[in-house]
């Protein structure tokens, strides 16, 4: 292999040590983020309610309506059943609720029950849920049930609860009886005696009578780490998998929401299920914030993640009220008469995940069953707002009232949905006025961009905020997006001392249940389709570092189809090699690490390559995996990078 142009890799703005010298080239370090990597979490494309959030019961409730989505109702994705030639009523009632927070419940007048029938064996008067797109259910595995329920008739009630297939075939099956004429909460353990993919939850009332009934709920038993009102293990594990720094959540423009009222608000999402605020999901569903605060927080710590919870900067969403086709000025924001109570909100957070037990807000989160603080350390305030007076105003409220209390909690601001323009200018302009810590930056491109653009944070003005690149994609799930995402992944490494932190958007999207059409994972009911983007993610997430090392890598500088970095991970020691050829030939590296002490010649290495086209599917989903491999490392050696590809070689120095 001959070069015709050897050069070293780019210059590298501010460097501070020079290392030491291998022939030519010179090898400098810098100190860059030890958390550049993390993950950005919405519920968009049903990936809360009917995703990660285990919960199998759709609706449960009964809080859905039209003004999620017109054709709703309190009653959608239920069905009323009298089996047996049973008769009886059903009616949606709001007069004496579980909680004012959950006004809707349903009440079963059983006037008759009938003949047992043939195939259920079972006559009475009840309802079904059919799931989101069935439940699915697995032979020998348990599923706890719960619900409340008010019997409003002098006689107990006694109700069948059980999973069947769609035919009806039982499941599994628990009898329960009422026991109060107050609102109380049972529970059951069912365990199937099969398999299926779309089994309905029945609760079936077999004795007359009158009671009301609200938040049914079917949990599997198995969830992430078997935490209760936990997450789907599949879908969690992907995400431990990455071993991501950081998780932003919960959005994305549902923190900012459709008009005021559809704003996320933190305290509405903690404590018992049934006193949550369910609410309109901005992407058209609804939220039951089952997954809320305090399950964020433990997922975070579960999986070794920092928290990054973004709150409404006391503005909505500039597309609220459909103003999406029409350039979004749909902007609202709070009266300045409720700011006070509002900012309150924001402080109180930081005191729920940090304060002591003893704390007003740290005693709830004890209460939840985390005496121990939560260590938050960002708190990002407005998701990509366009940057107008009052947002200002809101902003700077917020943001001086929380540096007065919390010096110690970085406070992240926004720039607007894209990456130049009149709210980037104006957010930056605006966040570097009031010395705001760290800057929100959201884009999503054609891969066409990222190539001409991997260089954009060599000369940011490192003297002002630093950026967290909060929302990022190239518009595709091809190999050859993800492989353009991994060159500018190179760069945003490469800038490591001043983009802070990076999460890919978004992440998750359920077939046919999806908003947004580029996303990191999709899924059904029962399986993962890890895109590329995917692939790639991990492979920068589990593999950072916290020194970059300029002029080990050199190669082809006019070939702008070639990047590559250098880092170390100071805890471990090891020299990590990321190397991104997005050509369709193969191209030569070369490489020097003659500046390390010691190099430890049995290496790993782990390839993503392929087609460009390609693309992973739910029929083929390994079409494009990466391959571990072994490898000899030494100080100085010459590598051959394959087409459309990222290699990360991962060299041990103890
Ligand atoms: O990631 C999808 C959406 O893109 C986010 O909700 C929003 O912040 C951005 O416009």
């Amino acid at each position: 292999m001959t070069f015709r142009h050897l050069a070293t890799i780019l210059g590298v703005a501010c460097l501070s040590v020079i290392h030491c010298s291998y022939g030519q080239s010179v090898i400098q370090s810098k100190k860059i983020s030890p958390e550049l990597f993390g993950l950005f979490f919405e519920d968009i494309n049903y990936s809360a309610d009917g995703g990660l959030y285990a919960e199998l019961v759709q609706n449960r409730s009964f809080e859905y309506s039209p003004t999620d989505r017109k054709e709703w109702n309190s009653f959608s994705y239920w069905e009323y059943i009298t089996p047996g030639f049973s008769y009886g009523s059903l009616d949606v009632e709001t007069t004496s609720p579980v909680h004012p927070n959950n006004p809707h419940y349903v009440v079963l007048d059983i006037h008759h029950v009938g003949r047992e029938k043939e195939f259920t064996g079972v006559a009475g008067v009840g309802i079904q849920n059919l799931g989101f797109d069935g439940i699915v259910v697995r032979e020998g595995e348990k599923y706890n049930l719960s619900f409340f329920a008010h019997q409003l008739s002098d006689n107990a009630i006694t109700l069948i609860t059980s999973l069947q297939t769609p035919k009806g075939e039982i499941l599994a099956e628990e009898k329960i009886s009422t026991s109060s004429k107050a609102w109380r909460r049972y529970t059951a353990t069912l365990q199937s005696t099969g398999n299926t993919d779309s089994a309905k939850l029945v609760v079936l009332a077999i004795t007359k009578g009158k009671l009301a009934l609200d938040v049914i709920s079917l949990f599997p038993a198995k969830t992430f780490k078997n935490r209760s009102n936990g997450l789907r293990p599949d879908m969690a594990q992907a995400l431990a998998d990455m071993n991501p720094r950081f998780i932003r959540f919960p959005g994305g423009c549902l923190v900012h929401g459709d008009g005021l009222e559809n704003m996320y608000r933190w305290k509405s999402t903690i404590g018992p299920i049934e006193q949550r605020v369910e609410q309109k999901n901005i992407w058209g569903y609804h939220q039951t914030l089952g997954l809320g605060y305090f399950e964020y927080f433990q997922f975070c710590e579960d999986i070794g993640a920092k928290p990054v919870p973004i709150l409404p900067a006391a503005v909505s969403c500039q597309n609220s009220g459909g103003t999406w086709r029409v350039g979004g000025t749909g902007q609202k924001s709070l009266p300045m008469s409720e700011m006070k109570e509002y900012i309150q909100e924001v402080l109180d957070l930081i005191e729920w995940a940090n304060g002591p037990v003893n704390s007003t807000w740290g005693a709830k989160r004890a209460e939840a069953g985390h005496p121990a603080p939560f260590n938050l350390e960002y708190i990002g305030i407005g998701n990509e707002d366009k940057i107008t007076p009052e947002f200002e105003a809101r902003f700077r409220m917020i943001y001086e009232a929380v540096k007065a209390k919390y010096p110690a909690v970085t406070l992240i601001g926004t720039s607007g949905p894209f990456s130049d323009g009149e709210d980037f200018e104006r957010g930056w302009e605006f966040a570097t006025e009031l010395n705001v810590p760290m800057v929100d930056e959201h884009y999503y491109k054609d891969p066409k961009w990222m190539m001409s653009n991997l260089n954009r944070y060599d000369a940011y003005d490192r003297s002002r905020a630093k950026v967290y690149l909060g929302e990022y994609a190239s518009w595709g799930n091809k190999l050859q997006n993800a492989i353009a995402e991994a060159a500018y992944m190179v760069g945003l490494e490469r800038n490591g001392d001043v983009v802070s932190m990076a999460s890919y958007a978004p992440l998750f999207a359920k077939k046919d249940r999806t908003q947004w059409k580029t996303d990191m994972i999709f899924f059904d009911n029962t399986s993962l389709v890890l895109t590329p983007n995917y692939h790639v993610q991990r492979m920068f997430s589990v593999n950072q570092g916290d020194t970059y090392f300029s002029g080990t890598i050199t190669m082809n500088v006019a070939d702008s189809t070639l990047t590559a970095s250098c880092i170390q991970d100071s805890k471990t020691g090891d020299i990590i090699l990321k190397l991104v050829n997005v050509g369709n030939e193969a191209k030569v590296m070369k490489i020097n690490l003659g500046g390390f002490k010691k190099i430890v010649p049995a290496a790993e290495q782990e390839v993503l390559t392929g087609i460009a086209d390609a693309e992973n599917t739910f029929d083929h989903p390994e079409s494009i995996v990466p391959v571990r491999s072994g490898f000899k490392a030494s100080k100085a050696f010459e590598y051959n990078t394959q087409p459309m590809s990222l290699t990360v070689i991962r060299i041990k120095t103890r």
